[in-house]
């Protein structure tokens, strides 16, 4: 099958290649012209572990292409994928209007029957939406199916080939069999199912993981309160195989491109149709407060941190990724920032985009030694193998006063150091 897919992004470029590894010959259509030159040498504009082999391979199988949306041709497709960003919007809905410019450019350009296949994540209702506007006025008719994507970023291409389930949402029997067809080789249950229910899967799914992780953060809270330890507590609960221990980690909270607008997103939905969705509400405030935490700690230990230069390790909203979008990193710098700390970072793959945003505010260590020289607090923000791996003599050695407040718990044998000062989510205050 001949297929387009609409948007080079974590999302699209990951679907486009696992719909080429399947045999299948893709075009990946992008109005970035520096992303589809990177594209055709073969470099990715994302990091995310395999991804190059597999743009390389499949390239020089002749299954997939790379076009800037001027120049490809529709008519080649019979379907189309969209895979556009839906970024928040200033009023906490989903921004459509990259969703509705493809929509335009598709409806312009196509002279055969399409089928449309809505991978963006979109707000209930939008997928009708875009039913109706491709076919008012137009002598082709599109057909259009929901079908959600569930990759995490850093594990994308393994959970792309590995889905635990494909959604399909449409109002015709026959879309949803194509699509279904075009997937056989992802061996996993198809829920076949209408629009709204697809669409709300998606955020459903999302909201209650983001949901479950602020729940485990006011755990924490309640823990450093009473003198609890979060990491006995979260264990004691994941054993509860109706609990599990997935997604029940304590930290810094979420951040990323996702759970921060999709959350957002559907309690505008729900206020749209007036359901009480504050369990969501009240998780979205938790994670809120939960990103800049480690500032409160710092507080608590230096009334006033000017001029001291106060280390980061880790930028990106997890590990295995460069994307920064919502990460807690942007929270604590700014926040550092306003308290005229000299801040020094550190990230294996992000510090380019942070860069993007801080220029010289703050100053980018190439090393970890080089960030933990002379430093005065060490903030882990982000739990890269390559920052877990830090020996505990390297924070004595090198910081001119050994502290570290742990955002994501990776060096718990540190409370049981007398050398130093540890400050951990999730455990009464060691300080
Ligand atoms: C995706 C999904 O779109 C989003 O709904 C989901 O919640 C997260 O993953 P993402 O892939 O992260 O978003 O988007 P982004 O990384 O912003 O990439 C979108 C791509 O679409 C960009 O490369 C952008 O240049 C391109 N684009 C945007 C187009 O090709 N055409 C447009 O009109 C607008
Ligand atoms: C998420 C969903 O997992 C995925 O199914 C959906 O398609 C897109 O959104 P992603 O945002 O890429 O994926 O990363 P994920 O691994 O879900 O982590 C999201 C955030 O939650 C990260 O900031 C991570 O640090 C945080 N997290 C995750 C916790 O704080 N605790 C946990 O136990 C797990």
């Amino acid at each position: 099958m001949k297929i387009s897919v609409i948007g080079t992004g974590y999302v699209g470029l990951v679907t486009g290649v696992s719909l080429a590894e399947i045999g299948h010959e893709v075009i990946c259509v992008d109005t970035n012209i520096e992303k589809i030159e990177m594209l055709k040498r073969f470099k990715s504009p994302i990091y995310e572990p395999g991804i190059e082999d597999l743009i390389r391979s499949n390239f020089e199988a002749g299954r997939l292409s790379f076009e800037l949306n001027t120049a490809v041709n529709y008519d080649e497709c019979e379907v189309i994928y969209l895979a556009v960003g839906t970024p928040q919007a200033e009023d906490g809905t989903a921004d459509l209007t990259y969703i509705n410019q493809v929509i335009t450019d598709v409806k312009a350009s196509s002279h055969e029957d399409k089928i449309i296949v809505t991978k963006s994540t979109v707000p209930v209702g939008t997928n009708a939406q875009i039913k109706q506007k491709l076919n008012e006025g137009s002598d082709v008719h599109f057909d259009v199916v929901s079908n959600p994507e569930f990759l995490r970023e850093g594990s994308a291409v393994k959970d792309v080939f590995n889905p635990e389930r494909i959604v399909l949402g449409s109002d015709n029997e026959t879309a949803i069999k194509v699509v279904a067809d075009i997937n056989e080789k992802f061996d996993a249950p198809v829920i076949q199912t209408n629009f709204e229910s697809a669409e709300i899967i998606k955020y459903a799914s999302n909201a209650f993981l983001a949901t479950k992780i602020s729940y485990a953060n006011m755990i924490s809270n309640l823990c450093e309160a009473t003198g609890g330890d979060i990491y006995a507590v979260t264990y004691g609960m994941g054993l509860d195989h109706r609990i599990g221990d997935k997604f029940l980690q304590a930290g810094i909270g979420y951040g990323g491109s996702c759970f921060p607008k999709d959350t957002s997103a559907l309690t505008k939905i729900a206020d749209k149709y007036q359901v009480d969705s504050s369990i969501v509400k009240s998780a979205m405030k938790i994670n809120e407060q939960q990103q800049t935490k480690l500032v409160s700690y710092l507080d608590q230990i230096y009334p006033n941190v000017k001029g001291k230069k106060i280390s980061l390790l880790g930028l990106a909203f997890k590990p295995e990724t460069d994307d920064i979008r919502d990460a807690a990193s942007i929270k604590v710098i700014n926040e550092l920032l306003k308290r005229d700390a000299e801040v020094h970072v550190f990230d294996p793959e992000a510090m380019g985009n942070i860069k993007n945003i801080f220029g010289e505010k703050i100053t980018y260590d190439e090393t970890v030694d080089e960030l933990l020289q002379d430093s005065e607090a060490a903030l882990v923000i982000t739990e890269w193998e390559v920052i877990k791996k830090i020996d505990l003599s390297e924070f004595k050695s090198k910081m001119k006063r050994p502290l570290i407040l742990d955002g994501r718990g990776i060096f718990l044998d540190a409370d049981e150091d007398s050398d130093i000062e540890y400050q951990t989510i999730g455990r009464k205050g060691a300080i």
